[in-house]
């Protein structure tokens, strides 16, 4: 089914979400800090670019694509629809997770009204891999978690760029999606695996 789905932030994550979604069909709109500076031109006239203000009014998908220390004053400045659900696809992957908050995710959700649902994904493989999630014909895995009914949206959105999506469970599962994405970092960077690479199930399940 196409979506309009608002992505905030144009770097590596947010360019491979919304040259991917696109490609898929949805209708996307990047939000950013200055809409006109040249360097958005290669997203045009695919998506649509604006300042990060404009890009939630259509949209009931949203994606995080920020940095950690960002997001405070970037999601206390969204306006967002009742029924919208916020896609967080941020680590701390070099800074801590706020003080008092169990993950990155439950702070970014206690920032939410209510009526706003929350869903982890996209956070887990590189960003070169988020456009389409499969590498060498391999579906991706993909594990999310958040609210029951915008996790299900987001499940057939990720399905829709090829991942093979795992819905680990609600909030209480974020940590575990937090986790897999410091195993792909650490591999990646830390065990010298490079970028190349990301997981996939073998066996029955589910
Ligand atoms: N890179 C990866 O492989 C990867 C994979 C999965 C998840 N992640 C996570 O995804 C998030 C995005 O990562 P990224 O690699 O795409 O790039 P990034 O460098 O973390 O973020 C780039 C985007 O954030 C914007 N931004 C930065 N500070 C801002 C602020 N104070 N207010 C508004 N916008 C701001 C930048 O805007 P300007 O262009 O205006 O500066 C740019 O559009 C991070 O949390 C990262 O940990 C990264």
């Amino acid at each position: 089914m196409e979506r309009t789905i608002a992505v905030i932030g144009a770097g590596p994550v947010g360019r491979a979400l919304a040259g991917g979604l696109h490609r898929v069909g949805h209708e996307v709109i990047v939000g950013v800090r200055n809409p006109g500076d040249p360097k958005h031109d290669g997203l045009r006239p695919t998506v649509h670019v604006v300042g990060i203000g404009d890009a939630t009014a259509e949209a009931r998908l949203v994606v995080l694509a920020v940095p950690a220390d960002a997001l405070a004053s970037i999601v206390s400045g969204l306006r967002l629809e009742a029924g919208t659900t916020v896609i967080d696809a941020t680590n701390a992957a070099f800074s801590p997770v706020p003080a008092g908050f169990e993950t990155l995710g439950h702070f970014v959700a206690s920032m939410l009204e209510p009526d706003i649902g929350f869903v982890k994904a996209f956070n887990t493989v590189g960003a070169e891999h988020l456009g389409h999630g499969e590498i060498d014909g391999q579906r991706l895995f993909l594990p999310i978690a958040g609210d029951d009914i915008g996790r299900a949206i987001v499940a057939d959105v990720a399905d829709s760029l090829g991942f093979a999506v795992v819905e680990v469970g609600g909030r209480e599962a974020i940590s575990l999606v937090e986790n897999h994405a410091r195993l792909w970092i650490h591999l990646a960077i830390h065990r010298g695996w490079g970028r190349a690479f990301g997981f996939t199930t073998v066996g029955d399940h589910g």
